[in-house]
């Protein structure tokens, strides 16, 4: 490319889902706060973000989210507390994670209408410019975080990106699923997409796995609300109509690192274990709990 593509520096989180399938646990608690050890999901989401460069987290949330807003915000008394008990690790940890003034937006999305839907009503906080989506169930986990891994080939190749990765055949009805010219390619252009295709009909066994860069002209489209896979306004039928655009390029960007779908029960447990286990200070005792479990 001649020219450099123009920086990313936002982001949008949809954060407006029920989580009916973890109630009862969700039923006063959004499920984007339910902890991976002592992180709330959506702060690993927002940790990925920020390692990969992003200076504006845009939050759409809806109806009993008001926590997440609260816990993006200072809380004067506790740190006053901590400061006072001189608790100074856990209050500069805390300080480290919070968004500076003017870094956090929040908007609600007022009805659930699909993930289409809840990026569009980010539309004037983004503006005319390129951004990032990450979806706050799926925990990327990588030594490159996935989405600086992504913002570096769209460096390299400007246009729109969608992080995939395979998953068994069985599975392809679950997702939106991508054809790609070069199955091999770290990177490759973007042939075919379909949003969660009827079982036997994917295009390849590649998903879409909750990571995305989209120039704003997907603004338009999205603004037109029409209804797709299970009557919701779908982020995917945007982009293929984006993808039939002149000039916007979509291209695969294969993640190699490992996924875990913490809107389902048994990705969320296992990001729990996973992520302990890596921990320096929990790891070592909590395997040692695990193996006599096991027994
Ligand atoms: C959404 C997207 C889908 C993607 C998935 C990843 O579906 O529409 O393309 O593969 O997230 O989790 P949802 O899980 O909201 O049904």
């Amino acid at each position: 490319m001649t020219t450099p593509p123009r920086p990313i520096r936002k982001a949008v989180f949809p954060v407006a889902g029920l989580g009916t399938r973890f109630l009862p646990a969700t039923k006063a608690v959004p499920k984007e706060m339910l902890t991976v050890v002592d992180r709330p999901v959506i702060q690993h989401v927002v940790d990925e973000a920020r390692a990969a460069g992003i200076e504006h987290f845009i939050f759409v949330t809806g109806r009993n989210k008001g926590v997440i807003e609260d816990h993006f915000d200072s809380q004067f008394e506790l740190e006053r507390t901590l400061a006072e008990r001189n608790k100074h690790a856990e209050l500069a940890a805390l300080m480290k994670d919070l968004p500076q003034a003017g870094q956090a937006s929040f908007t609600r999305q007022q009805a659930p209408l699909g993930l289409g839907h809840a990026v569009w009503c980010a539309r004037d906080i983004v503006g005319d410019e390129p951004f990032a989506v990450l979806l706050p169930d799926m925990l990327h986990h990588a030594a490159t975080p996935c989405l600086a891994d992504m913002i570096a080939s769209y460096n390299q190749h400007g246009g729109n990106h969608i992080a995939v990765a395979p998953v068994p055949d069985d599975q392809t009805h679950m997702y939106g699923i991508v054809g790609v010219e070069d199955r091999a390619a770290k990177a490759s252009r973007i042939t075919s997409m379909v949003e969660k295709p009827p079982k036997g009909s994917a295009p390849s066994n590649l998903h879409v796995t909750g990571r995305y860069i989209l120039q704003p002209q997907i603004f338009d489209l999205l603004g037109t609300q029409d209804k797709g896979a299970g009557g919701e306004i779908q982020l995917t039928d945007s982009m293929i109509k984006l993808a039939a655009t002149p000039g916007q390029a979509f291209w695969a960007d294969r993640f190699d690192g490992k996924i875990y779908d913490c809107g389902s029960k048994i990705g969320f447990l296992t990001a729990n274990v996973a992520y302990a286990l890596e921990r320096p200070d929990l790891g070592p005792a909590f395997a040692a709990e695990i193996k006599a479990l096991l027994q």
